[in-house]
């Protein structure tokens, strides 16, 4: 697969199969994700794999589609607004890689972001200063909807003199 089709063709999975992930292959996703760009190189993601216990208490409206693994991934803190903001930015760039990294395997991501209120933050153990990118929901599609289509690229650039 070539990256623009991986890109392209990429879809938010909402509903998967049971079959279960390999370790392995999860952590080879992961591994992959981490060669996102960051400043200062300090890698600021942290994951937390979300037991099935913890994942009850989550009440997620569709059990995260059926997906066997539920990961939170987290950004860490920083001493100033601006750093934090950048370790964000890093740590989206870390989620579209590991998005990537499952679909070419034949996998699929479901991107939630329910872990950003207070509640869910605190059933997943999240310290006040970190943020919470997203939780989610890793596994095979069961379906895999129609492409979006975007808005023209060139809507969306302007030129500076
Ligand atoms: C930061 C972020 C948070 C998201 N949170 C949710 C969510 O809570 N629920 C949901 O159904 N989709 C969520 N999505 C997925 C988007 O709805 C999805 O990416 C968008 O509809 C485009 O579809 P595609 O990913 O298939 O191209 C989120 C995506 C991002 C980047």
């Amino acid at each position: 697969m070539n990256i623009i089709d991986g890109i392209k063709h990429r879809r938010t999975i909402k509903m998967f199969k049971p079959d279960p992930i390999r370790e392995e292959d999860l952590l080879t996703w992961l591994e992959a994700a981490s060669y996102a760009p960051n400043h200062r190189m300090n890698e600021p993601w942290e994951i937390r794999f979300v037991g099935a216990q913890t994942r009850a208490k989550l009440q997620h409206k569709t059990d995260f589609g059926g997906a066997p693994v539920v990961l939170a991934v987290l950004s860490k803190p920083a001493p100033t607004p601006f750093e934090r903001d950048e370790n964000v930015m890093a740590v989206a760039c870390f989620v579209q890689n590991l998005l990537l990294a499952a679909h070419e395997a034949g996998a699929g991501v479901f991107w939630s972001s329910m872990g950003h209120s207070p509640q869910n933050r605190e059933i997943l153990g999240v310290p006040a200063d970190y943020d919470v990118i997203g939780v989610l929901g890793i596994g095979y599609p069961a379906e895999v909807p129609a492409l979006k289509a975007r808005t023209p690229i060139t809507s969306k650039i302007a030129y500076l003199p």
